[in-house]
């Protein structure tokens, strides 16, 4: 046994008991932040939270009250495994927003769509089978193709999406190499973490290759709804009912607290996944099902979700002009709606090796390493800006450069010595 074991041993007497599958579980760096995040005096720039405060509290002990009286007794008690009827019914009328006609047989509420990944990947995933995914991607998703001990290959991302030159290349190589692709994971808008949106144009070509190698898309959709001027093309399930699983979830446009997501799934993945689903968790949240349905059934949720484009239209303008006062050589993604920015900094400079720094100077960032899945994007980093003020955002990005700046000057000192 080495010294490091035999420390791990002493901290935890049940080590020797664990499942092989416990050693994928490991801190994300987005997860090891967020004891910075709660102290006030750091702007973070960090965690994905939404800004829950856009959304009137009183609007919500209003859905309270008229729910309780409704449908009081339901909401306390265990319900489907598929989730409630009614709920189902109105996700309709939202994918519809998105060009998807759908059946409420075909729909499947989990607990947020991080538990529709979970369980998707459950279905799927055996040791060593691959993943593709746009390159960078989302870091929740990434944790969960590593539990499943899955091998995650990145597909080039452009400011259009993923590329299908990239992806017809990337199929070629894992077939060469004899491995099996199991799936194509894509947030197809304003992307977690580049902001970026798969364009009109791509969407059939993504699609037509997918289908020639016979390899299922999954298509997570959480910020669809959230765009500042355009509504976004329509969603892959929209054009193939048999090829896509569509995730989506109330999370951000509505409040993440009631943990509601759903799976629009071809009938038989759907059989599976309600079996997992009453596996797993028996029911998903009753209570939180007739609350969102209730919202959905009295509330002007169009006009809230409009409030929530405008705050964070605000936010993003907000982040983007600070980015071109105090960083303005770096590359910025432009994202037309959500909650990211993704920056390239310059050569020779580490994110993750930069963030003590950051916070140092009190601001705090997601650096890149954690959406990629091979130890790539050291020169990349997220910049969040859905939740601090837009003054904050304003504080933060000049603090963010003050550091990167700092950086940049060390580089080229030790540079002109080196020569
Ligand atoms: C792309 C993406 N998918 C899924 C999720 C999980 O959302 P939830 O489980 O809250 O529905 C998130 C959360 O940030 C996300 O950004």
């Amino acid at each position: 046994m080495t010294e490091s074991q035999q420390q791990a041993n002493n901290l935890d007497s049940w080590l020797d008991s664990y499942a092989a599958r416990a050693q994928t579980l490991a801190v994300s760096e987005v997860r090891a932040l967020f004891s910075v995040v709660s102290r006030p005096e750091v702007v973070s720039l960090a965690g994905g939270m939404p800004y829950v405060a856009a959304l009137p509290q009183e609007l919500l002990q209003q859905t309270y009250e008229s729910m309780m009286a409704k449908r009081g007794a339901l909401a306390m008690q265990y319900g489907s495994g598929q989730g409630d009827l009614v709920l189902r019914d109105q996700i309709r009328d939202l994918m519809a927003l998105e060009g998807i006609s759908s059946s409420v047989e075909d729909i499947v509420i989990t607990t947020g769509s991080q538990h529709g990944l979970d369980l998707l990947s459950g279905l799927f995933l055996d040791n060593g089978d691959v993943v593709l995914a746009e390159g960078p991607s989302y870091v929740g998703a990434l944790g969960i193709f590593n539990h499943y001990e899955a091998h995650v290959e990145h597909v080039y991302t452009d400011d259009a999406g993923i590329s299908p030159e990239a992806l017809s290349e990337a199929i070629d190589r894992m077939k060469a190499q004899g491995r099996t692709i199991k799936f194509l994971y894509l947030v197809t808008n304003f992307a977690n973490p580049s902001g970026v949106t798969l364009s009109a144009e791509r969407r059939p070509r993504i699609l037509e290759i997918c289908k020639r190698e016979h390899i299922l898309v999954v298509e997570d959709n959480p910020y669809g709804l959230l765009y500042f001027d355009q509504p976004v093309p329509d969603a892959l399930r929209s054009m193939d009912e048999d090829g896509v699983v569509y995730l989506g979830s109330f999370s951000k446009i509505l409040v993440p607290g009631f943990r509601v997501g759903y799976v629009l799934a071809p009938p038989a993945i759907r059989d599976k996944l309600v079996l997992a689903n009453e596996s797993a968790i028996l029911c998903p949240t009753s209570f939180g099902q007739m609350m969102i349905s209730e919202y959905l059934a009295t509330a002007d949720w169009k006009g809230q979700i409009d409030t929530f484009r405008g705050v964070y239209r605000e936010r993003r303008d907000a982040a983007l002009a600070a980015m071109h006062e105090y960083l303005p050589k770096l590359e910025t993604t432009r994202p037309d709606g959500g909650f990211y920015l993704w920056v390239t900094l310059p050569d020779g400079i580490d994110s993750k090796a930069m963030l003590p720094l950051a916070v140092k100077e009190l601001v705090a960032y997601t650096p890149g390493t954690a959406f990629y899945g091979d130890g790539t994007g050291h020169n990349k980093l997220r910049v969040c800006y859905s939740y601090p003020t837009p003054e904050n955002i304003n504080v933060g990005i000049k603090r963010l450069a003050n550091v990167i700046n700092l950086q940049t000057e060390l580089l080229e000192t030790f540079a002109k010595k080196g020569k």
